[in-house]
């Protein structure tokens, strides 16, 4: 039997995650959970997303799995260090913004980040900056309502192409030559943000390092370029994710919902 691997999101930004993991590791099987009940986390309290992500994590081994990936920023800002402490031995990664890669990558110093409230203000998030780019300028934004707008599915609208001109706009005058996308619901709209920032600004996110990461924990044994079917979960509507997913994932996959926990 191959590893179960346990993914989850507040929603369908962590499949910009997956979709990495998914590839480098195609050995594995995966469970994804969109938790889009409780879309935004990013809003939410550290209270609130600390008891959810152990919720999640502890229907995770219920499913037997081998590890978890909290695919979410705003998650493991808030409730990796908490749910890692209850669980010691089952191996838990999360995803963070990418400031070390960011720190190399600047020419001039001045390195953007687009993130969640809840992951701006966390202290994991101060400590990054701390540990990676203390000598650099961070020029941040919290972009409010902008996963919600991912979440319907709205990656090229009007509406969606403004909220990002807006959230952009500070970085630009700044004059950022680096953009972090610190929420894996952002890498959706890579191909609009492309569009308002500069050709020299660089634009990076999370998912290939937790993607190699995954790999030497459970090295390929035997070759499979098969991908298994990916088992997606919904804590809101199952059909209406099913309906999302061919825009977004390119393999197989089947789709359920979540029990109520
Ligand atoms: N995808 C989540 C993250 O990486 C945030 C979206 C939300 O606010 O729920 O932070």
């Amino acid at each position: 039997m191959q590893p179960k691997i346990v993914l989850f999101d507040s929603g369908i930004g962590g499949i910009t995650i997956l979709r990495e993991v998914v590839s480098l590791n195609p050995h594995l099987n995966f469970l994804y959970i969109a938790d889009s009940l409780y879309l935004p986390y990013g809003d939410k309290s550290a209270e609130f997303i600390k008891n959810r992500c152990l919720q999640l994590t502890e229907f995770a081994i219920k499913q037997q799995a081998s590890a978890v990936i909290m695919a979410c920023n705003s998650a493991t800002a808030c409730a990796l260090s908490y749910v890692r402490n209850i669980y010691p031995n089952l191996p838990i990664l999360g995803v963070e913004p990418a400031l070390k890669p960011a720190a190399n990558l600047t020419k001039n110093g001045i390195i953007g980040v687009l993130a969640t409230n809840a992951t701006l203000k966390s202290k994991r998030f101060a400590d990054l900056v701390e540990r990676y780019a203390s000598n650099h300028q961070i020029i941040s934004c919290a972009c409010t309502g902008l996963a919600e707008q991912i979440e319907s599915g709205d990656l090229n609208s009007t509406k969606t192409k403004l909220m990002l001109q807006q959230f952009s706009a500070p970085l630009i005058q700044q004059n950022c030559d680096v953009i972090v996308l610190g929420c894996t619901h952002y890498p959706f709209i890579t191909p609009l943000l492309r569009k308002i920032f500069p050709d020299n600004v660089q634009i990076i996110d999370t998912g290939i390092a937790v993607a190699k990461y995954l790999r030497s924990l459970f090295p390929v044994t035997k070759i499979n370029t098969n991908h298994n079917k990916v088992h997606f979960m919904s804590s809101l509507n199952a059909t209406e994710l099913s309906e999302l997913l061919p825009n977004l994932w390119k393999y197989d996959f089947i789709c359920s919902d979540l029990p109520n926990l």
